[in-house]
């Protein structure tokens, strides 16, 4: 059963899950759409969740599995008669089209990426979708395909290897597609998810930030009650949000606590004391585990292990402090849902693990705080229009994100002193010079990382034998795909030599040219 909340009663696209690493893509989408949209994972959905929820549409989302593998699926066929309209998107695509009758098999030829998709016929789900040659580029990630049509549907659009590329049973109101709607690849992916929703559900607009505020901190209300809540703070957007959050939903039982861990930007541990103490007059525990967290991840080099070293200490810290404030419950903490579905799956579908980002995977298996992560299910976009919401200053809404393992996982190899002191040298000098050329809120994320490879270099009329310096900077909409940001040569060669003048340790400095998917944004 879905959990009863204010929500419920909205209308609402449900989306059920079939694992891919997508689908809260979708449902993102949906809210931006400005309409209320929930996920459910195939393997918990029961009719009575459609039946008595005011479901208006039904999206199945994509999925690692194969419509072979029927013993891992789940698929109610009573859900295609209830007048309730239908999208199925890649795998949601298959598995729609092989209840109604029609046919999948591995494709001849796989799609991944972009893929050019032309119209055969009109349809109310492409309204403004195609160009005027009446094509579309569309993102697709696929190995099987629909080879027969189901009875009484007809073909929206082909690519050159998917002739069944987007059906539809225009009567009963079931529509299947093979590429992703929701990614941003897809040029006008958007507008079909705009036509089913407005057009073809006939929702009205429900959701909005100030509503998903409401939702959240009632959420966060209802599972914490009249316990107290520790809250781990970073001081990046995500942690600044959860903490303004909860102190509107819980009042004086928040604490939170902000951990030195010895890898954090230059200054910052003043920076972030001054805001949350002095302005924004929170109750902050400041503890400085730098020793601690220095001689723990003394000689570890491989990237797994030092979030979880660093995840483990978290946790530890945490409990610790805890313990001293007696009677608390709960951690609070900023996870972000792009966090949770590259470390597991959500929703209990089958999702490939990507890596443990530290607040997720990091944690302990035995941890006696429960944790509370209103955040979970968003993206950093929304995150920042939610921050907007609960007035918190630009400054911290649109700083660029940083990972809790901070300058650990941009210093590959072993982690020392001098190192991190190298690092944070060069991290302050570009990002300063970004801020300097109006160039920082252009970009998503941009930070220098300290390379394990020593090179020789001249200066003056010496040999220098250092480390290289990466600049990495990307472009992204939610940190889940990306791609790095054009400078010009003049930027670059000022930020070099300025980086390399003035950071002893450093006589190369590189530019990182690689998009996520292949990279992920940070090196480890
Ligand atoms: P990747 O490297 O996975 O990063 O492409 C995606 C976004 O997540 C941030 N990131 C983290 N954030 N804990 C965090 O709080 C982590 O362990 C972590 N790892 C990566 C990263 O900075 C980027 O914005």
């Amino acid at each position: 059963m879905l959990k009863m909340s204010l929500e419920e009663n909205l209308s609402k696209i449900l989306i059920i899950d079939y694992g891919s690493q997508f689908t809260q893509l979708i449902a993102r989408r949906i809210r931006e759409l400005g309409v209320y949209s929930k996920i459910i994972s195939h393997n918990k959905i029961k009719l009575s969740d459609i039946l008595n929820n005011n479901v208006r549409g039904l999206i199945l989302s994509g999925g690692p599995l194969n419509v072979y593998q029927s013993s891992k699926i789940k698929f109610d066929k009573r859900i295609l008669n209830l007048g309730i309209p239908i999208l199925g998107i890649c795998f949601g695509h298959q598995i729609l089209s092989q209840n109604l009758g029609g046919k999948v098999k591995k494709s001849k030829y796989r799609e991944f990426g972009l893929a050019t998709i032309k119209k055969k016929n009109k349809s109310l789900l492409t309204r403004d979708f195609f160009n005027s040659n009446n094509a579309c580029n569309v993102w697709m990630s696929h190995s099987d395909e629909v080879s027969k049509l189901p009875k009484d549907f007809s073909v929206i659009a082909s690519t050159k290897n998917s002739k069944f590329a987007m059906i539809e049973n225009f009567n009963k109101k079931l529509f299947g597609i093979q590429f992703h709607p929701e990614v941003t690849h897809t040029k006008n992916g958007k507008k079909i998810l705009r036509n089913f929703v407005f057009s073809i559900c006939k929702l009205k607009r429900n959701w909005s930030p100030k509503r998903q505020k409401s939702k959240l901190i009632n959420e966060v209300k209802i599972q914490v009650k009249n316990s107290k809540v520790i809250c781990a703070l970073s001081g990046g957007v995500d942690s600044s949000v959860v903490a303004k959050l909860l102190k509107e939903a819980i009042g004086k039982n928040l604490v939170c606590i902000f951990v030195n861990t010895g890898l954090l930007r230059k200054n910052e541990e003043k920076q972030v004391i001054n805001t949350f103490k002095k302005r924004f007059k929170i109750n902050l525990i400041y503890v400085n585990a730098k020793n601690i967290f220095l001689s723990k991840l003394k000689n570890v080099s491989d990237p797994e292990k030092k979030r979880k070293i660093i995840g483990n200490l978290f946790i530890k810290i945490f409990e610790k402090q805890a313990k001293k404030i007696k009677k608390i419950k709960f951690l609070a903490q900023g996870t972000l849902y792009p966090d949770l579905i590259e470390s597991k799956s959500v929703t209990g579908s089958q999702t490939s693990k990507i890596k443990s980002h530290h607040n997720v995977g990091g944690l302990p298996k035995k941890m006696k705080l429960k944790l509370v992560e209103p955040l979970k299910y968003l993206f950093k976009d929304e995150v920042r229009k939610l921050g907007l919401e609960i007035k918190l200053g630009k400054e911290i809404v649109f700083r660029h994100p940083f990972p809790g393992p901070g300058l650990a996982i941009r210093m590959p190899g072993i982690i020392t002193d001098k190192k991190i002191k190298i690092l944070q040298e060069a991290d302050q000098i570009y990002i300063t010079e970004l801020k300097k050329h109006n160039l920082y809120n252009k970009i998503w994320q941009a930070y220098a990382a300290l390379l394990p490879v020593k090179t020789v270099g001249v200066m003056g009329d010496n040999r220098t034998y250092e480390y290289i310096c990466l600049l990495r900077a990307i472009t992204s909409e939610d940190g889940m795909t990306a791609d790095f940001f054009n400078f010009d040569k003049k930027f670059m060669q000022l930020v070099s030599n300025k980086i390399i003048n003035n950071t002893r340790g450093i006589n190369r400095v590189v530019y990182d040219v690689t998009s996520k998917p292949p990279s992920t944004i940070e090196l480890e």
